[in-house]
């Protein structure tokens, strides 16, 4: 892989681990501390894709976002964010960011989120995330799902559930198909969607693995659950496998405190599970 990156970061550690990451894959990593720094060397050389952090001192994110875009309208940008629901990435979207990276993030899912970048500059797509999920096809289906609703009172809910149904998960690119055709702006679409538990806007597999990690659970060996899951799957939480048949998602309670612990896999509710046998549960599932 090539390519050149410019890493924005006020926390030296998120800098060096995404060095200590890309480097080694080839890409030519550029690191800086603030907004103002990374303008300036945006002034001296050209680079295939920015990743930068939200929340920082002096210029956040959103302020260079925009003013990186005023430089390179087609540039490629990644946000660091570490909560996805925050205000800030519905401001992100609408200044058309490729993805976001949850904070903490792990080397695998750096590793993804960058190869997709660099493989959209590649194929000379301008920003538009998740280009393998919304064909020109996906794009007719969703205009049919919309039309449907449009003007109906109420119609967000149902399109995104619709939505979500055909293309698995609900990347920006079709929230912002959605935004545009329900005419609703897209803070909005974006707030409903981080809101519900049941909208994703990261790809799951065939089987979604959830495991609650709130205290009851934690308590009785959620986390040794986690342990064999990650390590017999070979994904980190928040990851889909290979073969895209199985995802893993922890959330903090499920509400069966009773039963702990918990795992769901799509819609079954699995209950005292025996850390032991977490493997076993898969077996119906392959
Ligand atoms: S803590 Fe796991 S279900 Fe409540």
């Amino acid at each position: 892989m090539d390519g050149n990156i410019l890493v924005v970061d006020d926390e030296k550690i998120v800098l060096k681990s995404c060095e200590k990451v890309l480097a080694p894959e080839g890409y030519k990593v550029s690191t800086v501390a603030s907004g103002r720094e990374a303008l300036d060397l945006l002034d001296k050389n050209r680079y295939d894709l920015i990743i930068t952090d939200i929340k920082m001192p002096e210029m956040d994110g959103i302020e260079f976002i925009r003013q990186a875009r005023k430089k390179n309208t087609d540039i490629n940008i990644i946000v660091i964010t570490g909560y996805p629901s925050q205000e800030s990435i519905r401001e992100a979207l609408s200044l058309r960011i490729v993805d976001y990276l949850p904070k903490p993030f792990s080397p695998t899912i750096l590793l993804d989120v960058v190869t997709r970048a660099m493989e959209m500059k590649k194929i000379g797509v301008a920003p538009q995330p998740d280009v393998e999920d919304y064909t020109e096809e996906i794009a007719s289906k969703l205009d049919a799902i919309i039309k449907k609703s449009r003007n109906k009172l109420g119609s967000l809910i149902p399109v995104l559930q619709e939505a979500q149904e055909l293309v698995g998960y609900l990347p920006p690119v079709v929230l912002r198909h959605i935004s545009r055709g329900l005419r609703i702006p897209l803070s909005e679409v974006h707030g409903v969607v981080s809101f519900y538990s049941y909208f994703t806007m990261k790809p799951r597999g065939k089987h979604n693995i959830r495991i609650c990690l709130g205290t009851a659970c934690y308590v009785k060996g959620a986390e040794e659950i986690v342990k064999k899951l990650t390590e017999n799957l070979h994904i980190d939480v928040g990851s889909v496998t290979e073969d895209k048949k199985f995802s893993l998602e922890s959330v903090r309670c499920l509400g069966a405190c009773g039963l702990a612990p918990v795992v769901v896999i799509g819609k079954d509710t699995h209950g005292s599970v025996n850390p032991v046998d977490t493997m076993d549960l898969l077996t119906n599932y392959q």
